[in-house]
């Protein structure tokens, strides 16, 4: 698609957007009286204006109902698992029974490690992107600590190229054949959380499997954000969040993937709880362990129905606005924001976007690294009404950082975008587009 510079396009463009409607659905925080401009989904997602009811309508079982709310009513508690696997699998490329809800995701990502990390004294090794989310480098550094192996020597880091921002996928494959069988567990962030690059999981996936380990994702920034195809890529197992592109609201519950090639697999080493047994004999509460089917066999815990109704209710949001073209609004929107940043370059601003350029590469965020004086930049924007967020450079710790902005595309809007851009424009004094 050709962009242009002008008010007048970014106007149109949101008259032909048939998303355009969901903004409503939506509730945004205000600034000076005003709606903000909220570019910040890859944190924290908006709330849908149904949340409200759908938390009341628990709550209100409860009250009537007490502990039969599990199994009375139109939608018995004891299914809540079932009225999200069939929208979630469609966001992450899976087959339904491959998806659970369940826990929050640092929580999910040591039972995944648990399941999935089982080295021996030849394969031991995780290999992960330098610069991975904390909680992955912290959860991977005391899963093999606490099998007694060194995170120093067990641990590879692919790191980019002198000089670069990105991983090379060619570099991510050489070192996992380079591990070769050394190798138990290829274990990264799907986007990464700093750069925004979107990994290709697919390749890295293939690769893994093709020296013997397993591949896992962290799938925080990519769950709603990228179209995935978790199944097919043959992917071992992801996790994710669902506060973030999801709208789950904060501290929400996690998404799990589990392939059927292990969800159907009775001796798959799942971390057991009561809430994993099969279904029909969970409350016959037996000795031995007989695990549900797919993902649902590694839930642990009883749902918390009051912490899962904003997730099924952005959902049905996502079901009714249609995953596809959600992403195809998603790439047309970064590739506005992204046109009309070179705009400023054109004019004199050094805005330097570390964010692949590929659309294939990237999903909503785009990140401007500043060596310095971003956060001045931040900060001027945060008060002109824009929220979007401020990231140290976790590798260098050279003092810069990143601004991280990411429109996304159920609640946000081309004329947002060229709202912030122009707040931009007059921070570097440049001159007016039209
Ligand atoms: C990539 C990634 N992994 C893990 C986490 C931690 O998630 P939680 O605090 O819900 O466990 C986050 C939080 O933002 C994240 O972005």
């Amino acid at each position: 698609m050709t962009f242009d510079t002008s008010l007048s396009f970014a106007q149109s463009l949101d008259q032909q957007d048939p998303l355009q409607v969901f903004q409503e659905e939506f509730l945004f925080p205000e600034h000076q009286g005003e709606k903000a401009i909220y570019f910040c989904g890859n944190s924290l997602g908006l709330q849908a204006k149904g949340v409200k009811a759908a938390v009341d309508q628990v709550l209100k079982e409860w009250e009537d109902q007490g502990v039969e709310s599990w199994f009375k009513g139109a939608r018995p508690w004891l299914k809540v698992h079932e009225r999200m696997q069939a929208p979630l699998a469609e966001v992450v490329g899976a087959m339904p029974e491959e998806v659970i809800v369940m826990n929050t995701l640092t929580v999910n990502i040591h039972l995944l490690l648990g399941s999935f990390y089982r080295p021996t004294p030849n394969r031991f090794k995780v290999l992960m992107e330098a610069g991975a989310f904390p909680s992955d480098q912290y959860a991977v550094a005391a899963q093999v600590s606490k099998l007694g192996f060194d995170p120093q020597e067990a641990i590879i880091e692919v790191h980019p190229r002198e000089g670069e921002e990105l991983l090379h996928t060619e570099d991510i494959i050489a070192a996992i054949h380079e591990a070769g069988d050394s190798l138990a567990l290829v274990m990264l962030g799907g986007i990464n959380y700093y750069t925004g690059q979107f990994y290709d999981l697919a390749a890295i996936t293939a690769a893994s499997h093709s020296i013997g380990a397993y591949a896992g994702f962290d799938l925080a920034h990519a769950a709603g954000n990228v179209p995935l195809s978790l199944h097919d890529w043959g992917v071992d197992f992801a996790v994710w969040c669902s506060y973030k592109y999801l709208n789950g609201g904060p501290g929400g519950p996690s998404g799990v993937f589990l392939h059927n090639r292990h969800g159907d697999d009775p001796d798959f080493p799942r971390l057991a709880g009561w809430w994993g047994y099969q279904e029909s004999g969970r409350f016959l509460m037996r000795k031995e362990f007989v695990p549900s089917k797919g993902a649902a066999g590694l839930q642990i815990s009883t749902p918390q129905m009051l912490a899962f109704a904003p997730h099924w209710v952005s959902l049905e949001v996502w079901q009714r606005a249609g995953v596809q073209r959600i992403f195809e609004k998603g790439r047309s929107l970064t590739a506005y924001l992204e046109f009309l940043l070179q705009q400023l370059n054109a004019r004199g601003a050094a805005l330097h976007i570390i964010t692949p350029a590929e659309p294939a590469a990237r999903g909503s965020q785009l990140s401007i690294y500043f060596e310095r004086d971003g956060k001045a930049l931040f900060d001027y924007i945060t008060e002109n009404g824009v929220i979007c967020d401020w990231r140290e450079d976790n590798l260098s710790l050279s003092g810069g950082g990143v601004i991280r902005v990411a429109p996304v595309p159920l609640y946000n809007t081309y004329q947002e975008v060229y709202r912030f851009i122009d707040l931009i424009r007059q921070y570097l004094q440049i001159e007016n587009f039209s």
